[in-house]
């Protein structure tokens, strides 16, 4: 059931504590990856929260990838990568996003989602929404919709489903 595959990947992300600095509670996803019964249901749940038809999976570099490209097969849809800067050889477009300290950029082929396409977006965390929200802006950018924007685990005490919420995303869900 929905609840049992919710209930085994939320038992396996492992909290690391002071990680990679003192104070911050990092969430590892490497258990769940490397139980293939947790690593499929969390793919099953992601899959199902898709509203069909979608054209394009889009995965953020690096822990992105991971969910996206499975989530992608699943769905019969092509498998786009959301690239850090200077990853991408081809014509590329970017967006940039405030964190406390600082900024990054992403990056995505121009090429690669036809305008008018049904984009789901999939990552493994959301936090502050960053990163989502620059990915969104990407594909938006390109003339396409955010169809649907996906994620194994929240962090809910960082907002980040508000920051959603602001830029329009209003199909968003989180397993865990
Ligand atoms: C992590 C995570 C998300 C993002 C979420 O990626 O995989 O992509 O942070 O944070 P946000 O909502 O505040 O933007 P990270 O930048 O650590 O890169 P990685 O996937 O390469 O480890």
């Amino acid at each position: 059931t929905r609840e049992s595959r919710v209930e085994r990947v939320a038992s396996l992300i492992r909290d690391v504590p002071d990680f990679p600095s003192p104070g911050i509670m990092f969430k590892d996803i490497t258990p769940l990856l490397s139980n293939p019964i947790g690593f499929q249901a969390a793919i099953t749940e992601l899959v199902t929260s898709a509203p069909r038809p979608i054209d394009t999976v889009v995965g953020m570099e690096a822990r992105g990838f991971i969910f996206a490209a499975p989530v992608a097969l699943a769905l019969g849809a092509g498998f786009v990568p959301v690239r850090k800067p200077g990853k991408l050889p081809g014509d590329t477009v970017s967006a940039s996003y405030e964190l406390e300290y600082g900024e990054n950029t992403l990056s995505i082929h121009r090429d690669a989602v036809r305008p008018g396409a049904r984009v789901m977006v999939v990552d493994d965390v959301l936090a502050t929404g960053g990163t989502i929200g620059a990915t969104a802006a990407l594909v938006r950018g390109l003339g396409a919709v955010v169809a649907q924007v996906s994620v194994v685990m929240e962090l809910s005490f960082l907002n980040g489903r508000d920051k959603l919420a602001e830029l329009g995303i209003d199909n968003y869900s989180a397993l865990v």
